[in-house]
Order: C-alpha cells, then structure tokens, then sequence
C-alpha cells in the first residue's frame, strides 16, 4: 500500500498540482515546481493569510531583495548561528543532517532541541552508520544553511540569499514607523521566497530549499505591550505543549483557551496570544480539524538565536505525523539592536520625549507546507475517484462547466456559460473532453467545488445542473441568477441545497 504522500504525489503530478524540479535532468532533491492546479491553489492560500492577518490599517505590507550583503547576516546573527550539524559518508560521500540520521534510527522526535553536546553523543552511542550505503560516517561539522553568492561582476561584496523574510522588516523598521504615523503598534508583513541550503532534504515536498514565507513583524512598546484585539479570539480554544511540559516529555496536550494560556503565563505576550488565536482560525479555514493541530513551545536549545519564546503550530498528516507550518515566536528587541549596532543607524521610537527599542512579536507561516497540509487532509478516496474536498474559497477551480455532448448548439450554450462567469470574476474550467462522468471525475481531483451541465433541456428553459462535489447531489436552476448563486454558495453565504431544485 502505498502511503498517503505517495499517493497524493503522483495525483499532483498527474493533475499539474506539483512535481519534482529539473526531472530532465535527473531531478534534484529539495525543489518542486507547482503547475497550474498548485500554482491557484498556493495563491489561494495566500490570499487568505493576507485576510486574516494584513486586514488592519496598522499591518503595513512589504516586498523586499532576497539577496542581502552579508552585513544584514552578520548584524542579525544568522552567519553565526543559521547552522546545523553536518556529517558525510566516508564510502560514497553524501552528506547528512545529524539530528535527522538520529530522529531516523531511534524513533525520537524533535532531536534538535536537545542541543549540539546530545546530538554528537547520539550519533556515536546509537553506532549510526550512512543510510545510503552502510560506510562508517565523519565527525560531524557545523555547516551554514544559506546560499552564498557575489554581488557584481567584480566580486568582492558577499551576498546571502535571504533564510526568512524577517530581516527586511527590522531594516526598514524606521521607514515602517515613519509610514505608520511614528505610532507603535504596527506592524511590517511580507510574503515571499526564501531559501535555506538544506544539507539532506527529506519528507518529500515538506522540506524544500526554496520557498515561500508569509510572515509579520509587529512592533510594539513594551510599556504598553496591550493588544486592543485580542478578545477576537480570546476563547479560541487551542492544544497548547508547553516548555514545562515539553521538558517534562509530557505528551498529552493541555487543551485551554487564548485567554487562558496568556493568563496562566503559559503565552508571554498578548500580541503572540493574538496571533496565535488568528493561527488557529486561519488553519481552521484551510479545511484543518482542531484535533490536527497543536501548538508546541520550543526547548531552549531548539529556538532561533533570536527568541525568548517559540511555539510551532503543528498540524497532524497521516503521511509524516505532526509538521510545523507555522512559528510564534517572541523575538523582543533582539533584532532591532543587533541592527542598530551593525548600522550604526537609530532603531528606535519614542515614548514622552524617551528613545526606546520596541519589541517584537512574530507569526511566520510556511506556505508551501500549508499547501501539502491542505491537499493532504482534503484527500478521500470514494468509489474508486480520488477527490480533493478542499474548502470552496481556496479549490484551485471554482466551477466546472460542462456541455453534455458536443453537438446541437450544447457547446455554444455551454461556452457562453462559461464566458459568462468569468466575466463575473469566478474561476471557472470549460470541459467537453470525455463523458460526463470522466469529466465529473476530473473535476474532483481537480478540487472544484461546482459542475454545471448545460443539457438539451438548458436550451428549451435555460436550465442547467449544478453538481457538488463533495455529495455528488445535483440541484437544477435557471442560468439568470446564477453567478450570484454560486457566488454566495462559494464564500459560505448559502447552502448547496440552496442553488437550486435538487435533481
Ligand atoms: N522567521 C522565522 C524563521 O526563520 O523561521
């Protein structure tokens, strides 16, 4: 039996959702290329980040360079600390990422987190040898996960490709706080590629070497550290893994509420409890059950050189168990001094004629494995079809629209149908390939939620199917008032029932 990811991988390929890159080439680990399907899909995604989390005037969007000079990387700390252990094989030379050989051989989780000391310790006691051909393997190295180039034809001025989208908020914190008035709180968001030189990537499409960041910076006094919106998700419930209770190995979560986990101290922050809250409705949104997600604190040793406090929010795949799509993290001042000492430029605002660094809370989401989440939880397969149940705002296609048979004027009714819903701005994908089942069929693997049929009886009363795809009940309705239908019925104004007389 082949397992879920395995499945859905070649559904993707088959269907245009994603591939591996360079496959003419011979393939190259850590890359995938999204095709038509995957490329809406993605861009849906996205479009709902930016409504639940750009949707206030004091939320300042940005698209900053991916490659930096090394002075933003060696001010922010990353050339310092953006490294992992690397070891290689004595026999055929391929390298690994340590605390993943170790994660592989014993089953443990999360091996980062126990630090360099256990992770050098493991590799020898557990006797780990390279997976790929059995040879005994070198002492480990701390190797830099960025892509390192030069700027200009000359050389001489070192470039780093951006590892997040993070630093080019902090270095235009300034032009952000001139932009927002010079009043705190704002906040700088950014959604946009960056890469991280993976040494050995691994669970397929979830750990790439390029991909797409969606991530907010806000800015705050920590004098007045008050997030006015926080009581929109304040009873939120949430499955909270503490770090007293990760450092306890205690495995069952602590379910609570947004409200309660800050009032218990378990969340350091108002704003990261805020965020945390939009964390979870936003996941909700992507078709992902509260039971698939967690969020669980980072150790000491496993945060970012950056935070005093690090929660993921983890969601549950059937492929490959719990997978972070997003970081909470409480980077306070850091980011600000260290730019402030590696500029020499002020990074600060201004509270009653007093100069202070704001702090900073951060929501940062992945989302290439907020696709895969999406894709994978959507997945059901139902009499032998594979449909992808995806949430009607994100499906990639919005409607199907079908002739019955591509004679007696049905094609011209059909393609008019189509036309004419998008000219009303619905994604919509015109099929007469095939009998109406295949074509239903690819429907569902396409995730579309709607299929119209136009049908002999459309050009006697101007009549048309509409089929759900989750059901597979049809209603029947006139074409006069439908886009405005299918319009309600696909941002969750009205029911399927509603669009029509069901069949
Ligand atoms: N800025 C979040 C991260 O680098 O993962």
């Amino acid at each position: 039996m082949p397992n879920a990811q395995d499945t859905i991988a070649a559904i993707a390929k088959r269907r245009g959702y994603y591939w591996p890159s360079y496959e003419i080439y011979g393939g190259l680990s850590g890359y995938i290329t999204y095709g038509d399907l995957g490329t809406k899909l993605k861009r849906n995604i996205e479009c709902t980040w930016r409504r639940y989390f750009t949707n206030h005037q004091n939320i300042l969007e940005l698209d900053a360079p991916v490659i930096n000079p090394a002075t933003v990387f060696e001010a922010s700390g990353h050339l310092e600390n953006f490294k992992e252990y690397s070891t290689e094989c004595t026999s055929c030379g391929r390298s690994f990422r340590v605390d993943h050989l170790i994660e592989e051989k014993t089953g443990l989780e999360t091996v980062e987190a126990m630090g360099g000391d256990a992770i050098l310790r493991l590799l020898r006691e557990k006797g780990i040898k390279c997976p790929q051909c059995g040879g005994a393997l070198r002492d480990p190295v701390m190797f830099l996960t960025m892509f390192k180039t030069e700027i200009g034809a000359t050389g001489g001025l070192t470039g780093y490709a951006r590892p997040e989208a993070a630093q080019s908020m902090f270095i235009n914190f300034k032009r952000g706080y001139q932009h927002a008035r010079e009043k705190l709180p704002f906040a700088l968001a950014q959604v946009g590629k960056v890469m991280r030189n993976e040494i050995s990537p691994r669970r397929g499409p979830t750990r790439v070497r390029e991909f797409t960041i969606m991530e907010l910076e806000l800015f705050f006094d920590p004098q007045d550290p008050n997030c006015p919106m926080l009581g929109e998700v304040v009873d939120a419930p949430i499955r909270l893994h503490t770090e007293e209770m990760e450092a306890a190995e205690e495995n069952t979560p602590l379910k609570t509420t947004i409200g309660a986990a800050l009032e218990q101290g378990h969340i350091l922050t108002e704003w990261g409890a805020y965020f945390m809250g939009v964390s979870r409705l936003f996941v909700d949104h992507l078709g992902i059950p509260a039971e698939r997600q967690r969020f669980r604190a980072h150790l000491h040793e496993e945060r970012s050189h950056y935070s005093s406090q690090t929660y993921d929010h983890e969601v549950l795949l059937d492929s490959i168990g719990w997978l972070e799509v997003a970081g909470h993290a409480y980077r306070t001042d850091y980011d600000l001094k260290a730019h402030q000492r590696g500029s020499g430029h002020d990074m600060t605002a201004l509270r009653d004629g007093t100069r202070f660094t704001p702090h900073v809370v951060e929501p940062s989401f992945g989302l290439d494995r907020l696709f895969l989440a999406a894709l994978e939880i959507s997945y059901e397969r139902r009499d032998k079809r594979n449909i992808f149940t995806l949430p009607r705002d994100i499906a990639p296609y919005q409607v199907s629209v079908f002739p019955l048979v591509t004679k007696d004027g049905l094609t011209e009714r059909a393609g008019q149908v189509h036309e004419a819903f998008q000219g009303a701005g619905l994604a919509t994908f015109y099929d007469e390939g095939g009998s109406v089942g295949r074509r239903y069929a690819r429907s569902d693997e396409a995730g579309t939620p709607l299929a119209v049929t136009v049908d002999y009886t459309t050009l006697e009363d101007d009549t048309v199917t509409v089929r759900d795809r989750d059901s597979w009940g049809q209603v029947r309705t006139p074409t006069h008032d439908l886009t405005e239908k299918l319009k309600a019925y696909l941002t969750y104004g009205i029911d399927f029932g509603d669009l029509g007389e069901p069949v």
